[in-house]
């Protein structure tokens, strides 16, 4: 079946249309597709009848001092991604197309997008989930798939709907990681060589912080993660960590002595210009 690319809503609305009777599953992405958006679209497939791809490099959820206009876009290439993939349409709109230049409403993200990942990213949580829910409202899809990659994302994509009642399901999929354990990213491409080799201290350093298990605790686990990066913080060039966490994974609220049950172990961290993220979810 052929691929619609539509680039504006009302080309969205009739591709729509002539998606036909079944269920749709959306997966919103900023483009520069890799294996793990491809993983997205193949369980997307599991959920639904048709699949739909917005690639939307979103301004609202980038801060000043961030990456927006040197953020990879790999427009053609990513349309042979979702091809191969079995997608039906992929909605490319432009930024005026999405946001009215008199707009006012922004969805916030409460106390939730302001902890962890939010405290060095002010904003960020608020600019996704306004993108999020505008595609909603735009595809209307019965479901929507996001990556555990971005884990406190779909914590608060998951609070969301269920705060404004937004009728569409939310499925995790796994994170997707390189055979030497670095996780996906499209921006994985602004590393070089050596970067590359101080990143790899990221998913050491969960795994080094899984591998205590239960037995350590919260103190342990954190210690034996912490361990490793400090290492890396004295490689060439070096690991700039931003935070290390082990947070309960619906809230983000630090986990504790007394936590049970799942937690996240998530850790953010600059090498050379470039700001990576990672987590492993960890039962207590
Ligand atoms: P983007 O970074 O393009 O990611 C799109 C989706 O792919 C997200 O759900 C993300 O969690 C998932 N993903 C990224 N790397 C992954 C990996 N290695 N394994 C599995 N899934 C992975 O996240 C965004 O875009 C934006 O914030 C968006 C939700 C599109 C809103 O603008």
């Amino acid at each position: 079946m052929d691929l619609t690319v539509a680039a504006d809503r009302a080309a969205l609305d009739k591709a729509r249309d002539e998606l036909g009777p079944g269920r749709i599953a959306l997966v919103p992405t900023m483009g520069a597709l890799h294996e793990g958006h491809r993983s997205l679209m193949r369980l997307a497939r599991e959920h639904a009848d048709h699949v739909v791809v917005s690639v939307f490099v979103n301004p609202l959820q980038f801060g000043p001092d961030e990456d927006f206009s040197r953020y990879p876009r790999t427009f053609e290439a990513d349309l042979r991604v979702c091809e191969e993939e079995g997608v039906r349409v992929v909605f490319t709109p432009s930024a005026d197309d999405m946001y009215l230049p008199d707009r006012q409403v922004e969805v916030s993200a409460g106390g939730m997008g302001g902890v962890v990942e939010g405290a060095f990213r002010p904003g960020h949580f608020d600019g996704v989930l306004t993108v999020v829910l505008k595609l909603f409202n735009l595809v209307r899809p019965d479901v929507a798939v996001f990556g555990q990659k971005d884990a406190q994302q779909l914590a608060l994509i998951r609070r969301m709907v269920a705060d404004l009642d937004v009728p569409v399901s939310i499925v995790g999929a796994p994170t997707v990681r390189e055979p030497d354990g670095l996780a996906l990213s499209s921006r994985n491409r602004y590393l070089s060589e050596a970067d590359r080799r101080t990143a790899l201290a990221l998913s050491r350093a969960l795994r080094a912080g899984a591998a205590r298990g239960q037995t350590a605790g919260p103190a342990g686990i954190l210690d034996a993660a912490r361990a490793v990066l400090e290492e890396a913080a004295r490689f060439d060039p070096p690991l700039l960590l931003d935070y290390l966490i082990l947070a309960d994974p619906a809230t983000f609220a630090p986990a504790g002595d007394d936590h049970r049950g799942e937690a996240i172990l998530a850790v953010a961290a600059k090498v050379g210009t470039t700001r990576l993220i990672d987590n492993v979810v960890l039962t207590l």
